[in-house]
């Protein structure tokens, strides 16, 4: 049965399913338009994303609006969330046991937008998603068709930012997607 946004929100506010929660200034649920057709999912909550309770809003978000930009949309348009809502010490990836405990959360938030293409940003959402054996560089670019949902595995803006010669797959990626949202959209 579906959540309704309203439970959903207080589900997260109320959780401790894992460890991370007792550490941090504010959970980070996600944002952006509740109908989107598309959604970008990263890994978790970084310390500007805490202190805000809203996600990509740091270095790495910045570039993730410009992303965003480069396929003619903007941020409102888009619906924007992380595998995990608690932002793990130290930026460290989540445990695969914190994924784990927050994935109900994402499945709530993909069954209530209901996108039909979702961007993986870097490879801590690209597994949760779609299984542990992804590798990020060998996989991005490649479209995953589940149930007529269309996912595409690409870096994560922290990673372009430390390596801009990864941004030329990047940007390659999502022309891919948008292609794809102006094929589904007819
Ligand atoms: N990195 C992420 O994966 N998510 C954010 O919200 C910010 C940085």
């Amino acid at each position: 049965m579906e959540v309704s946004w309203d439970s959903l929100n207080a589900q997260i506010a109320q959780c401790d399913k894992c460890g991370l929660c007792r550490q941090i200034h504010n959970k980070v649920p996600g944002q952006g338009d509740a109908n989107a057709d598309l959604m970008f999912i990263g890994e978790g909550p970084g310390a500007d994303e805490d202190l805000q309770g809203l996600a990509f809003v740091g270095a790495a978000g910045q570039l993730l609006t410009k992303m965003i930009a480069a396929i003619g949309l903007a941020r409102d348009q888009v619906y924007i969330c992380n595998v995990v809502k608690c932002r793990p010490p130290r930026n460290r990836t989540p445990e695969p046991e914190e994924a784990a405990a927050c994935l109900p959360y994402l499945r709530a938030q993909f069954a209530l937008v209901k996108p039909r293409v979702i961007v993986l940003l870097g490879a801590t959402a690209a597994r949760a998603v779609l299984g542990e054996s992804v590798r990020i560089t060998r996989d991005r670019g490649i479209w995953v068709e589940k149930k007529g949902v269309w996912f595409m595995p690409t870096y994560h803006p922290a990673a372009l930012l430390r390596d801009a010669a990864k941004k030329k797959d990047a940007w390659h990626d999502l022309q891919l997607v948008q292609q794809k949202l102006r094929e589904l959209q007819g």
